[in-house]
């Protein structure tokens, strides 16, 4: 058997547009109904707690409701030629139930909450509620397991690692406007080939030989795996 080639993912909002999960900047983004300051940073957490558990809420119970696209599944399905790696900026776990077994999650997971005090207390919620008052085992309120704006994020070493390593590099749904996860792309050797999935004109870092493929996520995966000769 021989050794399968790195194929590297990383996905946005995009990945997920087709599953009924809204997109952030799009028109009808998520950011143009909620001031993202409000819902999704700490400062926000800081000043209106129980709005922000309310939105997490929300999406919580929408991602109950929504499935993996073709896309998801396409993806999934590649890990029979490749060694696929799959680094999301997606807080849902659609890549997990389309059946992809390497994820990360660079700005966390929406079925997942954690302690406010011990970061390491995480917990596996499902599509459960956080309430006011709900704690966790030191007695601290649990907040979503998720990376706001002005927070670290804990996972970037371990992306830059895999994105190093590279063979296929496919950036798929993300119009790559938040940092440190769109610089990821400056880590990819300019020997590979990036493969980019958007309806829309996405920039990516000079340097890169890049093939556009100007789709939505299904059909994207779909005209992929035509490139690869699959
Ligand atoms: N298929 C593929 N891509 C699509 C589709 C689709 N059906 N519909 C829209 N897109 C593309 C858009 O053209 C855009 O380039 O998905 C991208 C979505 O971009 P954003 O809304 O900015 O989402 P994303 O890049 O993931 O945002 C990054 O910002 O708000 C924070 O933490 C949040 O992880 C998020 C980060």
């Amino acid at each position: 058997m021989e050794r399968k080639k790195r194929l590297v993912v990383l996905s946005g909002a995009g990945m997920s547009a087709e599953s009924g999960i809204r997109t952030f900047r799009d028109s009808g983004g998520l950011w143009e109904e909620y001031d993202v300051m409000e819902v999704a940073s700490i400062t926000g957490w800081q000043k209106n707690r129980d709005l922000v558990l309310r939105f997490y809420n929300e999406r919580r119970r929408q991602l109950e409701k929504a499935v993996p696209n073709e896309g998801h599944k396409g993806l999934a399905d590649l890990e029979k030629y490749f060694d696929v790696h799959i680094i999301t900026q997606n807080v849902d776990n659609l890549h997990e139930r389309a059946g992809s077994t390497k994820i990360l999650h660079l700005h966390g997971e929406l079925t997942k909450a954690r302690s406010s005090a011990d970061p390491s207390l995480v917990y596996d919620i499902g599509y459960r509620d956080i309430n006011p008052g709900d704690r966790c085992e030191k007695g601290s309120q649990l907040r979503p397991h998720i990376v706001w704006f002005g927070e670290p994020v804990p996972a970037m070493d371990e992306a830059v690692q895999i994105a190093s390593q590279a063979e296929i590099f496919v950036i798929i749904g993300t119009s790559l406007n938040v940092y440190p996860a769109a610089g990821l792309v400056n880590y990819v050797s300019s020997e590979v080939t990036v493969f980019l999935i958007d309806p829309s004109e996405v920039y990516v870092p000079a340097g890169r030989r890049v093939e556009v493929i100007k789709e939505g996520a299904s059909a994207g995966v779909a005209v992929l795996k035509t490139k690869l000769n699959l």
